[in-house]
């Protein structure tokens, strides 16, 4: 079809360019006929202006005109005139003036949208994703879309600028160490044989640096199968990176210039570094998560030197048995009724705790059931360590080290939503969580598994107690996290092959297996493998909060849905016989 090519966008007229004849593509937003006169907001990606079709200025456009509906793809010609007095829009960046419209032609129709093309809309996501490319032509869709593509380059130029390079690693290769499920790729040629997505390109990147490459990254799609979140995808997008030389300290220094630049240049956000460090123990005992949300205090105290010989025997128990007991002071919140009290505990229940102690902090001391079990000594400690004032809450939970934390990371968070403590606008907090165990038992392999991976080095301090007391042994191991979210994590890498034997055998990996799963690697180690370290961005997250979106889904052009399904092209989806019979596969029960 022939038509008038655009001379300038629908985002792109000014007060400037009144007079001037031009020609407009786009797509038909909304279209009101007010006595006879035809306005239509005409949109395309660079923003929306306003077109004029009038009988008595051009009959023929405006008869043309009457058909037009929503989402239909028009090209017109006219003249740009100064919208009449009163009638500007503020809101539209075009909305001082309007296109008197003398020629249009119709590019194509559409049929109704199964929703609106508006900013806000009120559809459940489903529909949104089965519709993706409607719902991409919303504006805060492109909004994320254009800031996912502004961090995509300020990554690749700082990485550039720092002498990185960006290699392409493989998709199809051999199952990799992340410890989530594979998806599997069966091979023609090689009947039985499976390639598997790289849950990382974890152990292409070290064999980079063995090439001697010194500093690499990428921008790259890895593939985990495990359960899908807000957060989480199958196949998500990492910035990785790995570089030779380095000790945890080079690496956040390059890391907190990257996200430096990237507040700066997207929200014109300066962030103070060197960022905060926690350990792994102060982030789980203070904030009760290795992720822990520095936008708020809500601090949690450790109290066993306080309750260790109470006569309450759920605590002073807990204690000799290694357990710890965690308290809190929600400021303020002694008014909750017993039945929000109640709610509270059933909400630390459910994730596992075994109760919730509650404590009203009034003029006459502390009011609860419990309180009658301890001594005016403890009750006076407690108020002080919780820096307790009449009106206060205070919470403690009792319990195994970890499970009693998470818990109580769990109701700080719950509380900070309940005292709205998180303010829209805050300032953006980051920190580095460091020295995470190298170790932790897998309570239903019964096993020992890396925290990590299986590559990531014990201080150096620690390696002595690899093969008695693993579990207290740290590694080189590093989070970072923004407002409560793990934005990246990795860890200075095993460079010696006798340490990478040893962390092999305590994770129970025989020599065999290892040779199996890791052999390529062990090998090119034995040629000469500088010291090296890296770190993994998870991108979409970070688009997402940098984008203050809740869903990573929100910042990926085209998603799963929660239950991993694809509802535009309906994958997964069945193959036919053939294609199997090539793969050299058969499903059960047919199908
Ligand atoms: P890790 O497994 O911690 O480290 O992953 C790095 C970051 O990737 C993000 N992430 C995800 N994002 C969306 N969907 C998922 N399913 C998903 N899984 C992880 C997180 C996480 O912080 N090879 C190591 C890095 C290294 O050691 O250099 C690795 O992959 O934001």
């Amino acid at each position: 079809m022939k038509y008038k090519k655009r001379t300038h966008t629908c985002g792109e007229l000014r007060e400037k360019n009144i007079g001037e004849v031009v020609t407009l593509n786009g797509w038909v937003d909304t279209r009101r006929d007010l006595g006879g006169v035809i306005f239509i907001d005409l949109r395309d990606r660079y923003g929306i202006t306003q077109i004029v079709f009038e009988p008595h200025y051009h009959q023929k456009a405006h008869h043309d005109a009457k058909d037009l509906r929503s989402e239909w793809v028009i090209s017109i010609t006219g003249t740009v005139r100064k919208r009449p007095e009163g009638t500007e829009n503020p809101a539209l960046e075009t909305g001082i003036i309007d296109v008197m419209v003398d020629e249009i032609t119709i590019l194509n129709k559409s049929v109704t949208p199964p929703f609106q093309i508006q900013d806000e809309i009120d559809v459940n996501e489903d529909l949104r994703l089965k519709y993706r490319y409607l719902d991409l032509r919303r504006r805060p869709m492109q909004k994320n879309l254009q800031l996912r593509h502004k961090m995509y380059q300020i990554v690749r130029n700082y990485f550039s600028e720092n002498n990185f390079i960006e290699v392409e690693t493989p998709f199809l290769m051999k199952s990799t160490p992340e410890g989530a499920r594979d998806f599997l790729v069966p091979s023609r040629l090689h009947k039985g044989h499976f390639y598997a997505l790289p849950q990382s390109p974890q152990t292409y990147k070290q064999l980079l640096m063995v090439s001697g490459l010194d500093r690499y990254f990428q921008i790259v799609k890895c593939f985990r199968d495990e359960d899908l979140r807000a957060d989480r995808q199958y196949e998500f997008t990492q910035i990785d990176v790995e570089m030779s030389f380095v000790d945890e300290d080079d690496v956040f220094t390059m890391m907190e210039g990257l996200m430096k630049q990237l507040f700066l240049e997207t929200l014109n956000v300066k962030i103070e570094t060197p960022f905060p460090r926690l350990t792994y123990k102060e982030a789980m005992e203070t904030y009760g998560s290795d992720k822990p949300d520095l936008r708020f205090e809500l601090k949690m105290i450790n109290l066993n030197n306080i309750v260790k010989d109470s006569g309450f025997k759920v605590f002073s128990d807990i204690i000799k048995k290694g357990g710890i007991v965690s308290g809190s002071n929600a400021v303020g919140c002694g008014n909750y009724t017993r039945n929000q009290l109640d709610v509270l505990t059933d909400f630390a229940k459910k994730l596992g705790a075994g109760g919730l102690i509650w404590i009203r902090v009034t003029d006459n001391g502390l009011d609860s059931p419990t309180m009658k079990f301890f001594s005016d000594d403890e009750k006076q400690n407690i108020t002080k360590a919780l820096n307790a004032k009449s009106g206060d809450l205070l919470l403690l939970i009792s319990g195994e080290w970890k499970k009693a934390l998470t818990v109580m990371g769990h109701l700080r968070l719950e509380m900070a939503r309940r005292m709205n403590l998180v303010k829209q606008n805050s300032e953006p907090k980051l920190l580095w969580v460091i020295d995470f165990p190298l170790f932790e038992f897998d309570e239903e392999e019964k096993r020992l598994v890396a925290m990590h991976h299986p590559f990531t080095s014990p201080k150096d301090s620690d390696i002595g107690l690899m093969e008695i007391e693993p579990l207290k042994v740290h590694a080189k191991a590093y989070d970072l996290v923004l407002n409560g979210n793990e934005i990246a994590g990795g860890s200075i890498r095993i460079f010696s092959r006798e340490l990478q034997v040893k962390m092999f055998k305590t994770l129970g990996i025989s020599k065999e297996e290892a040779e199996e799963k890791f052999g390529f690697l062990m090998n090119a180690f034995k040629y000469g493998a500088p010291p090296h370290g890296g770190i993994a961005f998870g991108f979409d997250r970070m688009v997402m909060l940098f984008a203050n979106e809740n869903s990573i889904r929100d910042v990926i052009a085209f998603p799963k849905t929660s239950s991993g399904l694809s509802l535009m092209d309906g994958s997964p989806s069945l193959v036919d016989d053939e294609q199997l019979k090539e793969l050299h596969i058969r499903v059960k029960g047919g199908g």
